[in-house]
């Protein structure tokens, strides 16, 4: 496996694949992989001859100075795994490389970004529409590689990818969980003890909920057993708990025959926020 700090270097690289004939397949990361990325490396090395993965804590994206400050960072730890999953190159950029001069640019996509994670992180999506476009750009990838658990981002990328005219397919993969549930997370690193341990309680909020869809249960019941399931345990505070159309992301008020729904969460524990979502077919 290639380790490359530069966009030159990746962009050199991956244009001589290109010319080759190879197809390349990137999953942008950053980093403090699980499971859920290393699936998405495996599926690229199924699919691609050439898995281009970057490992980039990308700072435009953070709202939160202190969620940034605390990413886990652990370049070695994942090197060492991205290998036998199927990498190529890990691409490795600086913050200078990725931001040479400060970003002017601004996204906007509409009723997208206006609901959860866009109306309780504001510049976040405009930091992921960034890093993802340079991204694409400097590696001209055939597919891009993302996980479901970030629902909402695979919409905004979607979108992105449309608007822009990427020549890329984007590809996404169900959200991997621990055995008890709890969605496979960078940020469950930073959990403690007691936290992990009521952490699947988030899950048992999805499952019941999606439980009450499916027997029809009204969506705002169904969004306030959630919410008051989780808030039953104190170490919890809920952002959010939407039901949402599956891919309007728009709040839904009415069942509607064919119709999936998303339901969304994001929650604070022990100074962690986390997000989980479950989808409704
Ligand atoms: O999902 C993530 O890890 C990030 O948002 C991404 C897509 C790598 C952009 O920084």
């Amino acid at each position: 496996m290639e380790i490359l700090h530069t966009a030159a270097a990746l962009h050199a690289y991956t244009e001589n694949c290109r010319r080759a004939g190879q197809r390349l397949g990137l999953v942008p990361t950053m980093g403090a992989l699980h499971a859920g990325h290393l699936q998405l490396v495996q599926a690229a090395a199924a699919a691609c001859d050439v898995v281009v993965v970057s490992i980039f804590v990308n700072p435009t994206q953070f709202n939160n100075p202190d969620d940034f400050r605390l990413y886990p960072r652990l370049p070695e730890a994942d090197a060492a795994l991205l290998g036998p999953a199927g990498c190529t190159v890990l691409f490795l950029p600086s913050v200078e490389e990725m931001y040479p001069q400060p970003s002017v640019l601004h996204f906007d996509f509409g009723p997208l970004e206006r609901v959860m994670e866009g109306a309780h992180r504001p510049g976040h999506f405009n930091g992921v529409a960034t890093v993802v476009s340079k991204l694409f750009h400097m590696c001209r990838p055939h597919q891009a590689y993302f996980g479901q658990k970030d629902w909402q981002q695979v919409a905004i990328v979607r979108q992105l990818v449309q608007d822009l005219s990427f020549d890329l397919e984007l590809v996404s993969f169900p959200t991997v969980r621990e055995p008890d549930g709890l969605a496979m997370s960078s940020r469950n690193r930073r959990l403690s003890t007691e936290a992990r341990a009521v952490a699947p309680r988030l899950y048992e909020a999805l499952e019941q909920a999606a439980a009450g869809v499916r027997s029809g249960v009204a969506p705002t019941q169904v969004q306030q057993q959630a919410a008051a399931y989780i808030m039953a345990e104190p170490a919890f505070t809920l952002e959010y708990f939407e039901v949402a159309d599956a891919q309007t992301l728009q709040p839904v008020e009415a069942w509607e025959p064919g119709r999936s729904v998303v339901l969304c969460l994001a929650a604070h524990l022990g100074g962690v926020r986390l997000i989980d979502n479950v989808v409704v077919e």
